[in-house]
């Protein structure tokens, strides 16, 4: 089946960047001049997806408002001939049927995706988790929905992670099956140091098949007393295949603020617009340190 929809979590408080999050959406603050969530929205648009679910909360109205037309300031920005504003505000309210739903309660990033169950209708969908941007020449869900189109079943994204990180993700243990592939046998969500089965970790990226809401609804509160996703998924592999895609691009985990850091640097530097001035700045800098 066409994999055609995808689901977007984005109802955590973002207790990592506070105060910046206090009245603002973690997903809305910018990497140069770009809401984060607006780089997943567009992987996934130009991967191929039609309609997105995004799982939001209280206090994130201005996500709504980002990817909603704006016709005062189209107006505005016509009337002034600023056309290159205009066509990057329009193009944004085009990417997708964007849909949303709340989250009432914090109960963790299974409990989230269990809020996506009406919207799924039985299809296998994608999940991409808003903390991860990944800049690749092919699209990161592009390069898992071909995995995808090949095996027929659930895809996780994973990569390589150094043994002092592998307690900050959902680590998979399986047998390596193909260039990049492996073959999902087991998953441990954030395990204690030096306790992980494999250093490959699940980094953002998902497609699933339907049957993760019923092992949704028999998931118990896990890692962090919060209904895991990876509890779910490992309960899914035990009743059908699943396979592990270690996906080629450059993530951050934006997430973090080393990882907010360098995607700030590093986009702005491949912006033509901004590449030679920042540049200099940071060589001379550079020499400071
Ligand atoms: C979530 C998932 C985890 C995954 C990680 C990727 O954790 O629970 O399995 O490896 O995203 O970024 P979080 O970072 O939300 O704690």
């Amino acid at each position: 089946m066409k994999i055609r929809k995808a689901v977007i979590p984005a109802a955590g408080l973002g207790t990592r960047f506070l105060p910046a999050t206090k009245a603002i959406p973690k997903e809305m603050v910018p990497i140069v001049d770009q809401p984060t969530l607006q780089y997943i929205v567009e992987e996934a648009a130009a991967s191929g997806i039609e309609d997105i679910l995004i799982i939001t909360g209280r206090t994130k109205r201005a996500i709504e408002d980002h990817f909603d037309k704006s016709y005062e300031l189209e107006t505005e920005l016509e009337k002034s001939g600023k056309l290159d504003y205009l066509s990057t505000l329009q193009k944004i309210s085009n990417l997708a049927n964007i849909h949303y739903v709340r989250q009432k309660e914090a109960k963790g990033l299974g409990h989230a995706i269990y809020c996506a169950k009406f919207f799924s209708e039985n299809e296998p969908f994608a999940v991409l988790l808003g903390d991860d941007v990944v800049d690749s020449e092919t699209p990161c869900l592009a390069q898992m929905i071909d995995q995808y189109n090949n095996c027929g079943t659930s895809v996780l994204g994973v990569q390589t992670v150094p043994d002092s990180e592998t307690s900050k993700y959902g680590i998979i243990s399986g047998d390596k099956v193909g260039d990049r592939l492996y073959r999902v046998h087991d998953m441990v969500e954030k395990p204690a140091p030096g306790t992980a089965p494999s250093n490959v970790a699940v980094l953002g990226r998902y497609i699933i098949t339907p049957d993760i809401f019923r092992c949704l609804e028999e998931t118990t509160p896990g890692a962090g007393g919060e209904i895991q996703l990876t509890d779910a998924l490992k309960m899914l592999a035990q009743k059908e295949d699943m396979y592990a895609y270690d996906f080629i691009g450059r993530r951050y985990d934006v997430g973090s603020k080393q990882g907010y850091l360098e995607a700030t640097v590093e986009f702005a530097l491949k912006r033509p617009d901004l590449n030679q001035e920042f540049s200099n700045y940071l060589k001379r800098i550079v020499k400071t340190l």
